[in-house]
């Protein structure tokens, strides 16, 4: 199979730390471009050509494929230019700024018929895929809670002046590290569309951005989940779930970004351990066989739909 030639939008912390790298281990594709405001950034990450513009990728007539690392306000027009252009587009968590958003950015995949898929690496890790499974199949019983926290230290989460303490670019601790737990919860629980959010407090900088959000979200018959996102508490990544006959706790305080590390789990009284591996590389191959026609599990739009609704409802319903 032709490798997938990848474009990357942005040559930011996460392209530069991380997946710059995991496409280049990728098997199946290849990083044809990097554009960045700085060319020589775009360039440190050893792409085929380097731009100083991001619509010189999309231009760029051997691009099938575009990555969007930018800044959460971009998210949406760049998914757009990118899918008029005829390319198939990952685009990173969050997909965008709220639910109005990422339907439109869905409704214009379907009309041009490309691939519009969210970065959210987790839902690609072993550990996760298992997790779900083993939540949904039944063996433990009903699920009846969920906790999942998500949490930095503000020191740690960005330096000052960084785009994630200012709502305008779509910063805050929700939108920032907040969708993960709710990714997880959603690939959890039997019938996502049920979740409502229930109540939610939120704590926000001078600017507005939420340095701490906690939410309380039900479905089914009452059962009730609590998600937690902060930049002001000490730095944890926990998922714990409930069932009928057991529990199931993430372990190590990595439970959404294990990376290139073994990873663990612990089901009842038995912890399970996964291989050391690179789930970026994973999101990108899946997505690179899919364009070549395989059958690869990737996200789906509905559920990125649904989280960026109970983020809006998230901050509708605070208090
Ligand atoms: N999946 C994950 O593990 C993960 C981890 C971290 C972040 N993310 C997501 O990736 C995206 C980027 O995060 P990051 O940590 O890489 O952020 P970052 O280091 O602050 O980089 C910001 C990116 O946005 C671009 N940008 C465009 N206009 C900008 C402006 N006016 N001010 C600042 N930056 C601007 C920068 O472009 P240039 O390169 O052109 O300068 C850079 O690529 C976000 O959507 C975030 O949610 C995902």
């Amino acid at each position: 199979m032709d490798p997938v030639r990848w474009g990357f939008l942005g040559a930011g912390w996460l392209v530069t730390a991380r997946t710059a790298d995991s496409l280049h281990q990728a098997s199946n594709a290849e990083l044809t471009a990097v554009g960045a405001r700085d060319a020589a950034r775009a360039a440190s990450v050893n792409p085929a050509r380097a731009y100083e513009s991001y619509q010189e990728v999309i231009d760029d007539p051997d691009i099938e494929a575009v990555y969007i690392a930018l800044t959460n306000d971009v998210h949406l027009h760049w998914i757009l230019a990118a899918l008029e252009a005829g390319k198939h587009v990952l685009c990173e968590k969050p997909m965008t700024m709220n639910a109005a958003e990422t339907r439109i950015a869905f409704d214009k995949a379907a009309e041009t018929g490309l691939m519009l898929i969210e970065a959210v690496w987790m839902r690609w890790h072993p550990r996760m895929r298992h997790i779900a499974q083993l939540a949904k199949g039944g063996e433990l019983g009903k699920m009846t809670g969920f906790n999942g926290r998500f949490t930095w230290q503000t020191a740690d989460a960005a330096p000052p002046g960084n785009y994630r303490f200012f709502p305008e670019y779509g910063g805050g601790a929700l939108l920032d590290i907040g969708v993960y737990p709710l990714h997880a919860l959603l690939s959890c629980v039997p019938d996502f569309n049920l979740l409502e959010v229930t109540a939610s407090r939120r704590h926000l900088n001078e600017h507005g951005a939420d340095l701490t959000t906690d939410i309380t979200l039900t479905w089914g018959e009452g059962t009730s989940a609590g998600v937690t996102a902060s930049f002001e508490q000490p730095a944890t990544e926990s998922m714990h779930l409930t069932f009928e006959r057991g529990e199931i706790n993430s372990l190590d305080n990595e439970g959404f970004c294990s990376w290139r590390q073994p990873a663990r789990v612990k089901i009842n009284d038995e912890i399970e351990i996964f291989d050391e591996t690179d789930a970026y590389q994973l999101m990108f191959e899946a997505m690179s066989n899919r364009i070549r026609g395989g059958d690869d599990w990737v996200l789906s739009p509905a559920e990125s739909i649904k989280v960026a609704e109970l983020v809006d409802s998230s901050v509708a319903k605070a208090n």
